[in-house]
């Protein structure tokens, strides 16, 4: 049964780097990657090709809010060898940028999306096990995971990482316009009334503003061999 596969969550805030502790930690384990956020960006793209709108004005009216439901629900994205496919096109780079994470905040918002990709996220959860990323993996996707994380970093250490990040990329960026992008994308995946950004009941808190990635990855290690004396 899926309740048996074991899934480590790892949630928090944008850029707190969620995906490359993930990442890091599945292949340590051996265990398959759940990058939820991307499936919220390749809806966020795919409402764009489609024509539909995706400002908060807009999908205040319950028929595009519908729209974009069945659209998350049949979406045909697929992951393979670290690319992102929608259809027959390789949309890796364009939902990394900054605008695909701003849309994907801004549908995400939306309940008829959250739901429309529930049954996807749940179908990564395949044997030997899952390490998933995003807002909601403890509180509403997998509840039952026996390791949920809530990973925390300063804004200012956030808004750094993403412009290193971008810079990397061959992107322009400025700091302190990424720091007030991710500060309104924070408020407003907090804020949101369905499955807002929170830590799970039974999450531990981790910040990393002080840590390298080695130093985090073993931290979850240490907690995962601690939640499973069995296994
Ligand atoms: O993790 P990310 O930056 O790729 O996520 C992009 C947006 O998608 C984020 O601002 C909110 C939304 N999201 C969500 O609502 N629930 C998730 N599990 C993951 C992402």
């Amino acid at each position: 049964a899926p309740a048996d596969i074991p899934v480590i969550c790892i949630d928090g805030p944008t850029a707190s780097g969620k995906g490359t502790l993930a990442a890091a930690v599945a292949q340590r384990l051996g265990y398959h990657v759940l990058d939820s956020g991307a499936l919220y960006r390749v809806v966020g793209l795919a409402a764009e090709r489609a024509g539909l709108p995706t400002d908060e004005a807009a999908l205040a009216a319950p028929a595009l809010a519908q729209r974009l439901g069945a659209l998350a629900e049949r979406l045909p994205v697929r992951f393979a060898d670290g690319r992102i496919w929608l259809a027959g096109d390789d949309v890796t780079d364009a939902v990394r940028s900054e605008a695909a994470g701003m849309a994907a905040s801004r549908v995400s918002a939306v309940p008829a999306v959250r739901a429309g990709l529930l049954a996807l996220q749940r179908g990564f959860r395949r044997l030997p096990g899952l390490v998933a990323d995003g807002r909601d993996m403890g509180t509403v996707v997998f509840p039952d995971a026996p390791l949920k994380v809530f990973l925390t970093a300063s804004a200012a250490t956030r808004a750094r990482r993403r412009y290193e990040q971008l810079i990397s990329r061959g992107e322009t960026a400025s700091i302190d316009g990424l720091l007030a992008d991710l500060e309104a994308r924070d408020a407003r995946d907090r804020s949101r009334a369905a499955a807002p950004l929170k830590p799970a009941e039974d999450a531990l808190a981790l910040d990393n503003s002080e840590q390298t990635i080695e130093q985090s990855v073993d931290t979850v290690l240490t907690w995962w061999q601690r939640s499973r004396p069995f296994g």
